[in-house]
């Protein structure tokens, strides 16, 4: 699963915090993810992390001082600063905070970011009052006036025994985060894109719901494709068990109705909705106020009534439109009935029933259906590939 990670140059900063050991993590993560991962350590991360952890993981020198070079240019700080396509220093204390603010360069870490031009990511941790301190907040405000991209830090229980404002983001979101900044200027950018994905929930009563096998896995996995290619993405997700990727409008809803009239609401001013939510087409018509009680009959009836259909009822003065359709048998003939019915630009024909494909799988065979040329049927490829295939497809046809 090739995303915007591979082949970049990234420079990962760690400092002296206590949340130092979750850079290992990170930089094993960037470097699976097909980064080149150079790590630098301050003076102080080596009292907590060491650097046979970072070189054995990224299979790379780790730089350590200004005079200790590791470069093949022999300059670590301006190598570094030349070739990265991004610097991450995740944790940042506060003093490495203040040093960036101030343009004090007396480590590898501080030169290259001052040497270098490419965006920086920081990932701070410290104590809460550490960050709360007027002096780290200004430097905080000048490095963001500057352009420096902040991801937290979060509230919660800090190494000290404090709860409060100063852990570091956790390492996926921090991914997230890298990720949209290197493909802020991507082939999307200035877009509009509004992906739905899940499976809706149908109240039949306080504690029921009629529902159906969708993860949401699809519609995420576009919702991140598109991200990483610039846009900027609204996730109209009915309730699953992912975790709702980070730099996208993340809008939880329940039922079919919720889901078409947050879908309606935000599509006016969009450019493309791509319906990957499993809706359900019929929901109980009259649910009830009070759990139902198993009484003494043998069966019970639940009268249900249709749901509108979402897509159909979608407009924009530029919104291109893709549905999803997941069927279990005459898939390309289902598909295209659909183009005509719900007028889209194109259709995802998703034969669920097939092996490693459809529900809950990470990966994905489908079929792409069009109004005016042959079906494109695609391989089995990871739902992210899905994604950008579609992406592909659909950029062309964007107002
Ligand atoms: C056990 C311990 C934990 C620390 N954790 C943090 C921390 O999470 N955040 C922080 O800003 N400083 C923390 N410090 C203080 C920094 O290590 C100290 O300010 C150091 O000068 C930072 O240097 P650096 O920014 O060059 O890495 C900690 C110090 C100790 C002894």
């Amino acid at each position: 699963m090739p995303t915007i990670l591979g082949g970049k140059s990234i420079v990962l900063g760690v400092t002296g915090s206590i949340a130092a050991f979750k850079a290992a993590d990170l930089a094993s993560k960037l470097t699976q993810a097909g980064a080149m991962v150079d790590v630098v350590l301050t003076s102080s991360a080596r009292e907590f992390v060491g650097v046979a952890t970072f070189a054995g993981l990224t299979h790379r020198p780790v730089s350590v001082g200004l005079y200790q070079s590791n470069s093949e240019l022999g300059i670590d700080h301006v190598a570094l600063a030349r070739r990265a396509d991004l610097v991450l220093i995740a944790p940042a204390t506060a003093n490495t905070i203040a040093r960036l603010a101030h343009g004090v360069t007396d480590d590898v870490l501080t030169a290259t970011v001052l040497a270098g031009s490419q965006p920086l990511v920081i990932a701070p941790a410290m104590d809460a009052d550490m960050f709360e301190n007027p002096a780290t907040q200004a430097n905080v405000e000048t490095l963001i006036a500057r352009g420096v991209h902040f991801v937290g830090p979060e509230s919660g229980r800090l190494a000290s025994g404090l709860v409060g404002r100063g852990r570091m983001t956790e390492v996926p979101e921090i991914m997230d985060h890298v990720r949209a900044v290197l493909g802020h200027h991507g082939d999307l950018a200035g877009r509009r894109v509004v992906v739905s994905a899940g499976g809706t929930e149908e109240a039949i009563d306080p504690v029921r719901v009629l529902t159906n096998r969708s993860t949401g896995k699809m519609g995420y996995a576009i919702a991140e494709a598109a991200r990483d290619r610039g846009a900027d993405v609204t996730l109209i997700s009915a309730p699953t068990s992912l975790r709702s990727p980070a730099c996208v409008t993340f809008v939880k809803v329940n039922s079919a109705l919720d889901m078409r009239d947050a879908v309606h609401e935000i599509v006016a001013d969009s450019d493309l909705l791509i319906m990957a939510a499993a809706v359900s087409d019929y929901r109980p018509a009259s649910p009830t106020d009070h759990k139902i009680k198993k009484s003494g009959d043998e069966s019970l009836n639940i009268e249900l009534i249709q749901n509108p259909d979402i897509i159909a009822g979608a407009s924009g003065a530029r919104l291109v439109k893709v549905a999803f359709a997941a069927e279990t048998r005459d898939v390309v003939e289902n598909a295209g009935a659909k183009l005509v019915s719900k007028g889209v630009a194109m259709v995802v024909a998703n034969d669920v029933s097939a092996e490693h494909s459809g529900f809950g799988t990470d990966t994905n065979a489908v079929t792409f259906v069009y109004p005016d040329r042959k079906p494109e049927h695609m391989p089995l490829m990871d739902k992210f590939d899905v994604g950008n295939a579609l992406l592909d497809r659909v950029l062309p046809l964007l107002k």
